[in-house]
């Protein structure tokens, strides 16, 4: 089983901060000593120029088009060659969020990671079970259902695998130390990718999921939007 030596935590800031605090918050960051692993940012969109020539943080978008076109008659979309260009080298797809609230299926995940790969950006793709699905025993067929999603470009180097249970995003309550390692083993059987966790990961749980031999890395949604509590996971 491969190891990936140097922890990745990304922020996804998802849709919070007006541009003058998303900044300030940016900078200090940036501007923080003793960070121990790979960091990356993923503000909304409108903010991510500003960012980007204020830091030099690394940053991802949080979604991008499903259309196989960089340009053209796509009313609110955002192509992934458009969030290269901008300065980006990550996308987030197929976050639960998206998948509920946009309807996302495979197949639109699929088109979607196919566009970030052909743009040169990373793509980081969210999978994870609901409660009732965990209840039911079926968390590793929804997840391998999710996986299939994943189009033949995916390579280790681009591509990202973060598991969300959707019952720990947001809830207060993460996955336990026993059923992340299960998963993450579990899906790194599937596909030998970094494999990431998010649900509920604050400073007081992340630095022992990130001892779990199978987890790579986080992905943080609430905790990445106070500095104090975001630089003690990143520290
Ligand atoms: P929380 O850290 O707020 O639970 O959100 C997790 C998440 O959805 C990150 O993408």
């Amino acid at each position: 089983m491969k190891k990936h030596n140097k922890k990745l935590v990304i922020a996804n800031w998802k849709m919070n901060l007006l541009k003058d605090p998303a900044i300030n918050l940016a900078r200090k960051i940036s501007e923080a000593g003793d960070i121990s692993v790979d960091l990356v940012i993923c503000p909304p969109d409108l903010l991510i120029d500003s960012i980007k020539s204020q830091t030099n943080i690394s940053l991802g978008a949080q979604n991008c088009s499903a259309h196989a076109e960089d340009f053209g008659a796509c009313t609110g979309d955002i192509s992934a060659a458009m969030i290269k260009n901008i300065g980006c080298n990550y996308v987030i797809i197929g976050h639960s969020e998206r998948r509920k609230y946009h309807k996302e299926n495979n197949d639109i995940i699929s088109a979607k990671i196919t566009n970030a790969h052909k743009a040169g950006l990373v793509a980081i793709i969210c999978v994870g079970e609901s409660l009732e699905e965990r209840q039911e025993g079926r968390s590793h067929d929804i997840v391998l259902n999710q996986l299939s999603a994943l189009p033949p470009t995916s390579t280790p180097e681009n591509t990202i695998i973060a598991y969300e249970p959707i019952w720990a995003i947001g809830t207060g309550k993460s996955a336990s130390l026993t059923e992340i390692n299960q998963m993450h083993e579990y899906i790194r059987f599937e596909k030998d990718f970094k494999i990431v966790y998010g649900g509920s990961v604050k400073c007081d749980n992340a630095k022992e999921i990130l001892s779990l031999g199978q987890v790579d890395g986080l992905l943080v949604g609430a905790a990445s939007l106070d500095f104090e509590q975001f630089y003690k996971i990143i520290k």
